[in-house]
């Protein structure tokens, strides 16, 4: 799918379908911010830029959860679906064999 299918996509969308798009792709961005800066962290030499970059990492980490917070409240199957896998606190109960 290109850009121009994607926009044409995204223009087709109203109302809470395209809240949830749009907050989805926030979430993606915040994600994706994650794994740069854990990257750059394992990067750099300096120590207080490593802090201050770690420092910035953990916000992104704040605004996924608060993207993914809101997200819940519009969608209600992605509510009950984080609140089975939140409540799991070990890895090999965050899979549910279907
Ligand atoms: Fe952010």
């Amino acid at each position: 799918m290109g850009f121009v299918e994607i926009d044409q996509h995204r223009e087709a969308l109203k109302g809470k379908l395209r809240d949830l798009d749009i907050l989805r792709k926030a979430l993606i961005a915040e994600l994706d911010a994650i794994n740069l800066y854990q990257s750059q962290i394992l990067t750099l030499e300096n120590e207080e830029a490593k802090k201050v970059l770690a420092h910035i990492m953990n916000e992104e980490k704040e605004h996924a959860a608060e993207l993914l917070c809101v997200i819940k409240l519009l969608d209600e199957e992605e509510a009950k679906q984080l609140e089975k896998y939140l409540k799991a606190g070990k890895v090999d109960k965050c899979a549910e064999e279907h």
